[in-house]
């Protein structure tokens, strides 16, 4: 069921994923599509965006990466604990073609997996590029095996399959196969990367985005990138490769709270 209103749910289960990434899974079926997010809210506390990881008829999940006060606190929570939700906002990632790629580095394989999952619904041959830094924060390899999604993963310090960035693996990738489409998620330095390839080779490619949000639905104005009026979260958070790299700020900086600049 779509609730923009907010709703309170208990956490039915925790999933220790990797080294401070956790998954929330909930008892409520959200009826969202891959590339949404909802606002978290834990009372008396905060609230921030998330991008769902999991949804079947009946639950949905959120991924959570330990790196900050609100995370942090989300990260203590128990099963049986309350938090607000609203959602689902946002742009969704399109499917095209019959072949393709997804690229995900640390959280940002959350939404992907969740794309992965509704890829192979509609019989799409999809190679997932899972990169993290080391071994100890991947994610998604035991479930994405069980789908039979074929994985190739990358560890910035070769602690895990190919030493490197999954950035290096696409390259190879986009040499040797016909890929209709792209789609990634995680660091936008990544992410700015992917899209200069497949702009070069003419590969049709989405990303998603993230800037400090407050509303999550196109009001306050916190999320804007450059003087153009886009708001991640009602414009995005998911783009088209080349709209991204015609934002000025992309791969380059992003906004705090208070709106000062912050150079990625
Ligand atoms: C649409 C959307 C979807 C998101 N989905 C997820 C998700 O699935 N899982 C998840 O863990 N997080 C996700 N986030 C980020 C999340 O909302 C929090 O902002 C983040 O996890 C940090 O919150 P915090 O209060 O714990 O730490 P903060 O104090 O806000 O941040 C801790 C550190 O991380 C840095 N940081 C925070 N946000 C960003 C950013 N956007 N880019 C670069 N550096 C940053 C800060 O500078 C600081 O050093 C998403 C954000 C958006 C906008
Ligand atoms: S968060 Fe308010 S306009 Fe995007």
């Amino acid at each position: 069921m779509k609730t923009e209103q907010p709703i309170v749910l208990q956490i039915k289960k925790i999933v220790n994923e990797a080294s401070k990434i956790k998954t929330f899974i909930f008892d409520y079926r959200l009826d969202s599509e891959p590339g949404q997010f909802i606002n978290l809210w834990i009372p008396r506390f905060d609230e921030k965006p998330f991008s769902i990881s999991y949804q079947d008829d009946k639950k949905f999940a959120v991924t959570v990466a330990c790196i900050g006060p609100f995370t942090e606190k989300m990260c203590s929570l128990k099963e049986g604990d309350l938090v607000g939700i609203r959602g689902p906002y946002g742009k969704s990632f399109n499917l095209k073609g019959k072949n393709i790629v997804l690229v995900g580095g640390g959280c940002g394989c959350g939404p992907l997996a969740f794309l992965a999952d509704e890829a192979v619904k509609k019989k799409i041959n999809v190679n997932f590029i899972i990169g993290a830094r080391t071994k100890d924060a991947l994610l998604f390899l035991e479930r994405m095996k069980k789908s039979n999604i074929k994985t190739f993963v990358t560890t910035d310090d070769g602690s895990f399959g190919v030493k490197g960035f999954a950035t290096d693996l696409l390259k190879d990738f986009l040499e040797k196969n016909h890929i209709d489409a792209v789609y990634s998620c995680g660091p936008e330095k990544m992410m700015k990367k992917v899209a200069e390839m497949c702009k070069n080779k003419k590969i049709y490619c989405e990303l998603s985005l993230e800037r400090y949000m407050k509303c999550g639905f196109g009001i306050c104005g916190q999320c804007c990138m450059d003087d153009s009026g886009f708001r991640v979260c009602t414009d995005g958070p998911i783009i088209q490769g080349e709209e991204a790299l015609k934002l000025k700020e992309f791969g380059d900086y992003r906004r705090d709270a208070s709106g000062k600049k912050v150079k990625l």
